[in-house]
Order: C-alpha cells, then structure tokens, then sequence
C-alpha cells in the first residue's frame, strides 16, 4: 500500500474562536484524554473527557463553536483506516497498479482506494459517459472511471509526465479499456482550451482535478465551460493535510486551495459538498 497522506484530525487544541483572513473560523479540537492533561483548563478538560468516554475511548473531533451542538466526528487513525481499506471493494487490476505504482517516485500523489471507489459511484450514479481528468499520473484513479464506464465512454485524461503516461496506458490495455482512454501529454489547461476550441463545451458530463495546485481555479473555470448542467467537477486535495485550516501556514500551494475553497462558497455557478476523505475532495454540481 502506498503511503498516500490521508488528512488526520489532530493536535488542533483550539479551545477559542479566532477570525481568520477576515472570517469566522470554526476551530475543531482533538480529543485525546491523555494529551488534553497537559494542555488544557480543568473546565474545559473534563467537558472534553465526558465527551471522549462516551466514545469508548476512541478518538473523535468535536466542533468547538457551540452553535454546532458538541456535534462529534470520528479522527480516522491507522487501525480505522486499515478497516476503512479493508472494506473497499478493489478491482485485481487496480490493486495491481496501485502496487505498482507503490514502488514509483510520487507514489503518494494516487488517490485512495477509498476515494477511487467513491468517484466510480459518482460516475455510476450520473450515468457519465464523457469524462475529463485533469492529472493522471500513473493512471490509478482514471482506471477506476473507465472500468465502470459504459463501453461508448470516453475520459480525456491530462497529464505531462510521459513516463507515468506510459504505465497507465500498460494498465488501460490490460484492463480493456484502452478505447474508453484518450490520454492527451501536455499541460492540463492547453488541452482544456482545445476542448473548448473544439466545440465541446458542455458535452462532459464528470471532471475530476488532480494536478497543480496553484492552478486549481484555472481548471475549474475551463472545467465549468466542458461540463453540462448537472454534471460533476470532483476537486482532490482540498484540505492539503490540514494545512488550509492553519493560518500559520501561508506556503503558495496552501493559499491557493485555501482562496479556491472560498471562492468555491460564493459560488453560486455550483452545488457543492467538501468531503473529508482522502485528502479532501470537494464535489461540485453545475447549475
Ligand atoms: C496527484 S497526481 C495525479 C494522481 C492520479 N489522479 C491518481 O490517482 O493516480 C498529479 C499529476 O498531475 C500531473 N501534472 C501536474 N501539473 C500538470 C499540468 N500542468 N498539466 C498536466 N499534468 C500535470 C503530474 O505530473 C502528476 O502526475
């Protein structure tokens, strides 16, 4: 298994409510019983020990702002998470790649297993026959598509990096599903023009971003003119291991996702849902 990060929920013992860049920020904190000892007020420790010993011991997150109701949500630690693993259904020929891939400079860039079946859902339940992802590398996730694409499917799938594009294309031809793939070497954004260009506006019915960080809004705006009305655009990364929600952290590739996330709020061109998984992705639905 490769060692893709997946976002923890841990040491963020906010026990207040700043603003940030302007806003409100909900702050979450971490409950660990032996770990709140040493670094918070009694009052607030034994709030957080009631809260941590209904759970049988496990570790969960609790929202801090009160209007949230001491709402819980489960810290996925590496025992959860290995169940969580152990509980996707993983095609031989995805396991394959991804072990594969798991011995490859990048390794960690793959999308979970987890995440990979979710977008195949997501697919499935759209009944998408059009696809675009942006960021293929060794071909993890874009195999996932276009294994429960209809045989007329077809994902245009971006990447520059030719030696990734070749064990990709290996595994879409041992998949038999090369006819689905048309895999396009360049930068993300160049061939999404000459999609445009080419007329195909609005014939796509599922995106999913994958590649620079500092060009998600890029993608996103060419991504909104490819996909049809009620179509998806599934953005990876979104929570970039906790570090959006860290003022203190302000590197370019942190500030990018972190002003795409709220640009993505005032949106009003999409429905939207972040879900904590992987690294984060957010599903966007056009209007
Ligand atoms: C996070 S990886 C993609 C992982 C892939 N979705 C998977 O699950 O296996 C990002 C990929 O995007 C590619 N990439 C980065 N910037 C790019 C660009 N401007 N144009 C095309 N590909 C790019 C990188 O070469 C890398 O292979």
């Amino acid at each position: 298994m490769s060692s893709r990060m997946v976002l923890r929920c841990t040491n963020s013992f906010a026990l207040s409510q700043p603003k940030f860049n302007g806003c409100f920020f909900p702050l979450i904190y971490h409950i660990n019983a032996s770990a709140l000892t040493r670094h918070v007020p009694a009052t607030a420790l034994s709030f957080c020990q009631l809260q941590a010993s209904k759970l049988h011991d496990s570790q969960v997150t609790v929202a801090s702002d009160v209007r949230y109701g001491g709402k819980q949500i489960i810290t996925v630690d590496s025992p959860l998470y290995d169940y969580i693993l152990s509980n996707v259904r993983e095609p031989k020929i995805l396991r394959e790649l991804r072990e594969e891939t798991a011995t490859m400079r990048g390794s960690q860039m793959q999308v979970s297993p987890d995440q990979a079946q979710l977008l195949a859902m997501l697919i499935q339940i759209l009944g998408a026959k059009r696809c675009i992802e942006v960021g293929t590398y060794t071909g993890y996730s874009s195999l996932a598509v276009a294994l429960v694409l209809p045989e007329e499917g077809h994902l245009v799938a971006c990447e520059r990096d030719d030696k990734s594009i070749e064990v990709a294309k290996r595994y879409y031809d041992r998949a038999g599903v090369s006819h689905k793939v048309d895999v396009r070497h360049g930068l993300a954004a160049d061939t999404l023009k000459s999609l445009i260009q080419n007329g195909e506006s609005c014939r796509y019915d599922f995106a999913f971003v994958d590649a620079e960080k500092r060009m998600y809004q890029e993608y996103f705006e060419l991504l909104l003119q490819l996909v049809r009305i009620g179509g998806l655009i599934v953005v990876d990364n979104v929570l970039w291991h906790g570090r959006v929600a860290d003022p203190l952290v302000n590197d370019s590739k942190t500030l990018s996702i972190r002003n795409f996330n709220r640009n993505l709020m005032e949106d009003k061109r999409v429905d939207i849902s972040m879900v904590p998984i992987g690294d984060g992705m957010t599903i966007c639905r056009k209007r």
